[in-house]
Protein backbone atom coordinates (compact mmCIF):
# COMPACT_ATOMS: atom_id res chain seq x y z
CA UNK A 1 0.00 0.00 0.00
CA UNK A 2 1.42 3.79 -1.07
CA UNK A 3 -1.42 6.15 0.71
CA UNK A 4 -4.16 5.19 3.47
CA UNK A 5 -5.93 7.15 5.28
CA UNK A 6 -7.50 7.34 8.89
CA UNK A 7 -10.69 9.82 10.71
CA UNK A 8 -11.24 10.33 14.19
CA UNK A 9 -13.58 12.27 16.25
CA UNK A 10 -13.46 15.10 18.43
CA UNK A 11 -14.84 15.10 22.21
CA UNK A 12 -16.57 16.94 24.77
CA UNK A 13 -16.18 16.00 28.07
CA UNK A 14 -19.70 16.15 29.82
CA UNK A 15 -18.55 15.80 33.74
CA UNK A 16 -15.25 15.95 35.19
CA UNK A 17 -12.48 17.86 33.20
CA UNK A 18 -9.49 18.66 35.18
CA UNK A 19 -10.67 16.02 38.22
CA UNK A 20 -10.12 13.02 36.00
CA UNK A 21 -6.20 14.20 36.07
CA UNK A 22 -6.12 13.51 39.88
CA UNK A 23 -7.65 10.29 38.62
CA UNK A 24 -11.45 10.14 39.55
CA UNK A 25 -13.97 9.33 36.86
CA UNK A 26 -15.10 11.46 34.10
CA UNK A 27 -17.89 11.20 31.65
CA UNK A 28 -17.13 11.92 28.17
CA UNK A 29 -18.42 11.62 24.51
CA UNK A 30 -16.72 11.62 20.70
CA UNK A 31 -18.55 13.84 18.62
CA UNK A 32 -19.37 14.22 14.97
CA UNK A 33 -16.76 16.46 14.14
CA UNK A 34 -13.85 14.48 12.35
CA UNK A 35 -9.81 14.91 11.85
CA UNK A 36 -8.75 13.10 8.85
CA UNK A 37 -4.96 12.12 7.88
CA UNK A 38 -3.30 10.70 5.03
CA UNK A 39 0.04 9.13 4.46
CA UNK A 40 2.00 7.95 2.20
CA UNK A 41 5.38 6.21 1.95
CA UNK A 42 8.39 8.85 1.26
CA UNK A 43 12.50 7.86 1.63
CA UNK A 44 12.63 10.01 5.17
CA UNK A 45 11.78 11.50 7.95
CA UNK A 46 8.36 12.52 9.03
CA UNK A 47 6.97 15.92 6.79
CA UNK A 48 3.67 17.04 8.35
CA UNK A 49 1.45 19.18 5.89
CA UNK A 50 4.89 20.52 3.99
CA UNK A 51 6.99 21.08 7.84
CA UNK A 52 9.19 19.11 9.42
CA UNK A 53 8.92 20.07 12.87
CA UNK A 54 8.39 18.35 16.34
CA UNK A 55 4.66 18.11 16.75
CA UNK A 56 2.25 15.44 18.59
CA UNK A 57 1.10 13.82 15.73
CA UNK A 58 4.72 13.37 14.06
CA UNK A 59 5.83 11.80 17.43
CA UNK A 60 2.37 9.24 17.20
CA UNK A 61 3.20 8.26 13.29
CA UNK A 62 7.11 7.85 14.45
CA UNK A 63 5.95 5.75 17.43
CA UNK A 64 3.97 3.35 14.75
CA UNK A 65 6.89 3.37 12.28
CA UNK A 66 8.98 2.39 15.42
CA UNK A 67 7.04 -0.34 16.64
CA UNK A 68 6.38 -1.69 13.23
CA UNK A 69 10.09 -2.03 11.98
CA UNK A 70 9.77 0.05 8.67
CA UNK A 71 13.03 2.07 8.22
CA UNK A 72 11.42 4.52 5.41
CA UNK A 73 9.99 8.31 6.02
CA UNK A 74 6.52 9.50 5.82
CA UNK A 75 4.54 12.09 4.26
CA UNK A 76 1.17 13.17 6.03
CA UNK A 77 -2.32 15.52 5.31
CA UNK A 78 -4.44 16.89 7.78
CA UNK A 79 -8.17 18.27 7.40
CA UNK A 80 -9.73 18.78 10.19
CA UNK A 81 -13.53 20.47 10.79
CA UNK A 82 -12.49 20.56 15.04
CA UNK A 83 -12.20 23.98 16.21
CA UNK A 84 -8.56 24.11 17.65
CA UNK A 85 -7.41 24.85 21.55
CA UNK A 86 -11.32 25.49 22.35
CA UNK A 87 -11.21 22.15 24.38
CA UNK A 88 -13.00 19.92 21.61
CA UNK A 89 -9.99 17.46 21.50
CA UNK A 90 -8.37 18.75 18.40
CA UNK A 91 -5.12 17.74 18.49
CA UNK A 92 -5.45 14.54 19.88
CA UNK A 93 -7.58 13.95 17.02
CA UNK A 94 -5.18 14.51 14.51
CA UNK A 95 -2.73 12.26 16.88
CA UNK A 96 -5.04 9.48 16.43
CA UNK A 97 -5.98 9.97 12.75
CA UNK A 98 -2.32 10.00 11.93
CA UNK A 99 -1.61 6.80 14.34
CA UNK A 100 -3.86 5.68 12.49
CA UNK A 101 -3.03 6.11 8.90
CA UNK A 102 0.00 5.07 9.78
CA UNK A 103 -0.77 1.61 10.88
CA UNK A 104 -2.82 1.05 7.71
CA UNK A 105 0.03 2.03 5.52
CA UNK A 106 2.32 -0.12 6.97
CA UNK A 107 0.20 -3.14 8.11
CA UNK A 108 -2.85 -3.20 6.12
CA UNK A 109 -5.09 -2.88 9.65
CA UNK A 110 -5.66 -0.73 12.88
CA UNK A 111 -4.22 -1.62 15.68
CA UNK A 112 -6.72 0.39 18.43
CA UNK A 113 -4.16 0.02 21.44
CA UNK A 114 -1.37 0.70 19.30
CA UNK A 115 -2.47 3.97 17.93
CA UNK A 116 -3.95 4.64 21.89
CA UNK A 117 -0.43 4.47 23.15
CA UNK A 118 1.15 6.38 20.11
CA UNK A 119 -1.22 9.32 20.41
CA UNK A 120 -0.75 9.29 24.29
CA UNK A 121 2.85 10.14 23.52
CA UNK A 122 2.30 12.45 21.32
CA UNK A 123 -0.10 14.43 23.47
CA UNK A 124 3.03 14.16 26.37
CA UNK A 125 4.45 16.55 24.21
CA UNK A 126 2.22 19.60 24.18
CA UNK A 127 0.23 18.67 27.39
CA UNK A 128 0.98 18.91 31.34
CA UNK A 129 0.17 15.49 32.68
CA UNK A 130 -2.43 14.48 30.34
CA UNK A 131 -5.10 12.07 32.14
CA UNK A 132 -4.85 10.23 28.71
CA UNK A 133 -8.49 10.98 28.16
CA UNK A 134 -8.78 12.57 24.74
CA UNK A 135 -6.90 10.16 23.13
CA UNK A 136 -8.81 7.34 24.28
CA UNK A 137 -12.20 8.56 23.70
CA UNK A 138 -10.63 9.65 19.96
CA UNK A 139 -9.67 5.94 19.30
CA UNK A 140 -12.69 4.27 20.55
CA UNK A 141 -15.51 6.79 20.26
CA UNK A 142 -18.77 6.03 21.59
CA UNK A 143 -19.35 7.79 25.15
CA UNK A 144 -18.90 6.45 28.55
CA UNK A 145 -16.85 7.03 31.65
CA UNK A 146 -13.25 7.53 32.07
CA UNK A 147 -10.62 7.00 34.58
CA UNK A 148 -6.54 7.72 34.72
CA UNK A 149 -5.75 4.62 36.31
CA UNK A 150 -8.58 2.08 34.84
CA UNK A 151 -9.35 3.48 31.70
CA UNK A 152 -12.55 3.62 29.59
CA UNK A 153 -16.25 2.39 29.98
CA UNK A 154 -18.39 2.57 27.12
CA UNK A 155 -22.05 3.37 27.93
CA UNK A 156 -25.02 4.54 26.20
CA UNK A 157 -25.31 8.19 27.11
CA UNK A 158 -29.03 8.37 26.00
CA UNK A 159 -28.14 11.61 24.29
CA UNK A 160 -28.54 11.99 20.80
CA UNK A 161 -26.80 15.71 20.75
CA UNK A 162 -25.56 18.30 22.58
CA UNK A 163 -25.49 22.06 21.93
CA UNK A 164 -21.55 23.25 21.73
CA UNK A 165 -21.23 27.19 22.49
CA UNK A 166 -17.79 28.31 21.03
CA UNK A 167 -16.52 31.59 22.95
CA UNK A 168 -13.63 31.83 20.37
CA UNK A 169 -11.32 32.65 23.11
CA UNK A 170 -8.30 29.75 22.45
CA UNK A 171 -6.37 28.71 25.53
CA UNK A 172 -3.80 25.94 26.31
CA UNK A 173 -4.85 22.91 28.38
CA UNK A 174 -1.41 22.64 29.85
CA UNK A 175 -1.56 26.45 31.35
CA UNK A 176 -5.09 25.32 33.18
CA UNK A 177 -4.21 21.57 34.42
CA UNK A 178 -0.75 23.59 36.15
CA UNK A 179 -3.15 26.38 37.54
CA UNK A 180 -5.63 23.49 39.49
CA UNK A 181 -2.07 22.15 40.24
CA UNK A 182 -1.60 25.61 41.70
CA UNK A 183 -4.91 25.69 43.45
CA UNK A 184 -4.04 22.06 45.27
CA UNK A 185 -0.90 23.34 46.62
CA UNK A 186 -2.33 26.31 48.07
CA UNK A 187 -5.66 25.09 49.19
CA UNK A 188 -5.40 20.79 49.98
CA UNK A 189 -8.02 20.41 51.92
CA UNK A 190 -10.07 22.08 50.40
CA UNK A 191 -9.00 20.80 46.62
CA UNK A 192 -9.58 16.89 48.55
CA UNK A 193 -13.50 18.08 49.40
CA UNK A 194 -14.42 19.20 45.42
CA UNK A 195 -12.35 16.19 44.63
CA UNK A 196 -15.31 14.09 46.70
CA UNK A 197 -18.15 16.78 45.37
CA UNK A 198 -16.55 16.17 41.51
CA UNK A 199 -16.25 12.17 42.04
CA UNK A 200 -20.72 12.53 43.95
CA UNK A 201 -21.68 14.29 40.49
CA UNK A 202 -20.39 11.84 38.19
CA UNK A 203 -22.43 9.07 39.89
CA UNK A 204 -25.26 11.16 40.18
CA UNK A 205 -24.70 11.58 36.63
CA UNK A 206 -24.61 8.64 35.41
CA UNK A 207 -28.05 7.52 36.82
CA UNK A 208 -29.40 10.76 35.08
CA UNK A 209 -28.41 10.46 31.69
CA UNK A 210 -29.74 6.66 32.25
CA UNK A 211 -32.91 8.23 32.81
CA UNK A 212 -32.38 10.43 30.51
CA UNK A 213 -33.28 13.06 33.15
CA UNK A 214 -32.41 16.22 31.20
CA UNK A 215 -33.32 18.33 34.26
CA UNK A 216 -31.39 16.53 36.60
CA UNK A 217 -28.31 16.37 33.94
CA UNK A 218 -28.57 20.37 33.66
CA UNK A 219 -28.68 21.02 37.41
CA UNK A 220 -25.60 18.61 37.81
CA UNK A 221 -23.74 20.58 34.70
CA UNK A 222 -24.36 23.99 37.44
CA UNK A 223 -22.70 22.23 40.31
CA UNK A 224 -19.73 20.66 38.32
CA UNK A 225 -19.56 24.20 37.05
CA UNK A 226 -19.78 25.48 40.18
CA UNK A 227 -16.75 23.21 41.00
CA UNK A 228 -14.40 24.21 38.16
CA UNK A 229 -15.12 28.22 39.34
CA UNK A 230 -13.80 27.56 42.49
CA UNK A 231 -10.68 25.59 41.23
CA UNK A 232 -10.01 28.88 39.07
CA UNK A 233 -10.05 27.40 35.18
CA UNK A 234 -13.75 29.49 34.04
CA UNK A 235 -13.26 32.98 32.59
CA UNK A 236 -15.65 35.88 32.01
CA UNK A 237 -16.51 34.46 28.22
CA UNK A 238 -17.62 31.44 29.53
CA UNK A 239 -19.89 33.02 32.49
CA UNK A 240 -21.14 34.95 29.95
CA UNK A 241 -22.03 31.87 28.03
CA UNK A 242 -23.24 30.24 31.05
CA UNK A 243 -25.50 32.86 31.84
CA UNK A 244 -26.95 33.43 28.59
CA UNK A 245 -27.50 29.65 28.02
CA UNK A 246 -29.44 30.05 31.56
CA UNK A 247 -31.50 33.26 30.53
CA UNK A 248 -32.37 31.93 27.48
CA UNK A 249 -34.50 28.39 28.43
CA UNK A 250 -31.45 25.95 28.81
CA UNK A 251 -31.76 23.77 31.90
CA UNK A 252 -27.65 23.85 32.79
CA UNK A 253 -24.91 24.52 31.12
CA UNK A 254 -20.45 24.33 32.00
CA UNK A 255 -17.28 24.70 30.12
CA UNK A 256 -16.34 21.61 28.38
CA UNK A 257 -12.21 20.46 28.34
CA UNK A 258 -9.67 22.97 29.56
CA UNK A 259 -11.62 25.59 30.51
CA UNK A 260 -9.99 29.67 30.37
CA UNK A 261 -11.99 30.10 27.34
CA UNK A 262 -12.82 27.42 24.24
CA UNK A 263 -16.03 25.79 25.09
CA UNK A 264 -19.16 25.60 26.88
CA UNK A 265 -22.00 22.74 26.37
CA UNK A 266 -25.67 23.21 27.59
CA UNK A 267 -28.30 21.18 27.37
CA UNK A 268 -32.00 21.97 26.86
CA UNK A 269 -35.23 20.69 26.03
CA UNK A 270 -35.42 20.11 22.16
CA UNK A 271 -38.60 22.86 21.60
CA UNK A 272 -36.08 25.67 23.77
CA UNK A 273 -33.39 24.69 21.27
CA UNK A 274 -34.16 27.02 18.54
CA UNK A 275 -34.78 29.98 20.51
CA UNK A 276 -31.34 29.26 22.04
CA UNK A 277 -29.28 29.16 19.16
CA UNK A 278 -30.90 32.11 18.04
CA UNK A 279 -30.12 34.17 21.32
CA UNK A 280 -26.59 32.72 21.46
CA UNK A 281 -25.78 32.97 17.98
CA UNK A 282 -25.73 36.72 18.34
CA UNK A 283 -23.03 36.43 20.33
CA UNK A 284 -21.35 33.09 20.15
CA UNK A 285 -20.76 30.34 17.11
CA UNK A 286 -23.36 27.99 18.57
CA UNK A 287 -23.56 23.92 17.12
CA UNK A 288 -25.61 21.76 17.73
CA UNK A 289 -23.17 18.62 17.68
CA UNK A 290 -23.83 14.41 17.54
CA UNK A 291 -22.36 12.86 20.34
CA UNK A 292 -21.77 9.01 20.86
CA UNK A 293 -19.53 9.58 17.53
CA UNK A 294 -17.55 6.77 15.99
CA UNK A 295 -13.92 6.29 16.93
CA UNK A 296 -10.83 6.14 14.75
CA UNK A 297 -11.67 4.60 11.44
CA UNK A 298 -10.39 3.97 7.77
CA UNK A 299 -12.09 7.00 5.93
CA UNK A 300 -11.73 9.16 3.00
CA UNK A 301 -9.84 12.44 2.65
CA UNK A 302 -12.41 14.73 2.27
CA UNK A 303 -12.00 17.36 -0.58
CA UNK A 304 -11.22 20.91 0.44
CA UNK A 305 -14.28 23.19 0.23
O1 LIG B 1 -9.14 21.20 26.67
P1 LIG B 1 -8.87 19.81 26.26
O2 LIG B 1 -9.71 19.33 25.15
O3 LIG B 1 -7.42 19.57 25.98
O4 LIG B 1 -9.32 18.86 27.49
C1 LIG B 1 -8.47 18.66 28.59
C2 LIG B 1 -9.12 17.88 29.70
C3 LIG B 1 -8.40 18.07 31.03
O5 LIG B 1 -9.10 17.26 31.98
C4 LIG B 1 -8.45 19.51 31.49
C5 LIG B 1 -6.93 17.62 30.97
C6 LIG B 1 -6.72 16.12 30.88
O6 LIG B 1 -5.58 15.72 30.54
O7 LIG B 1 -7.63 15.34 31.18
Amino acid sequence: MMKARASAPGKVILFGEHFVVYDKPAIVSAIGLRAYVEAMKSDRGIILDGWSGENPAVKASAYVIDQLGYSGGLNLRIRSSIPQSVGLGSSASVSVASAAATCLLLRGELDLELIRRAAHLGESLVHYRPSGIDTTIATYGGGGIYTRSEGFRGMSLNLDEILIINTGKARRTGDLVRRVKEFRDAHGEEFEKILEDAEGIIWEAVDALKARDLELIGRLMLRNQELLRRVGVSSKEIEEAIELCMRSGALGAKLTGAGGGGCVIAVAEDEKIPQLMEALGRRFEVMRCELMAEGVREDSFPDPS
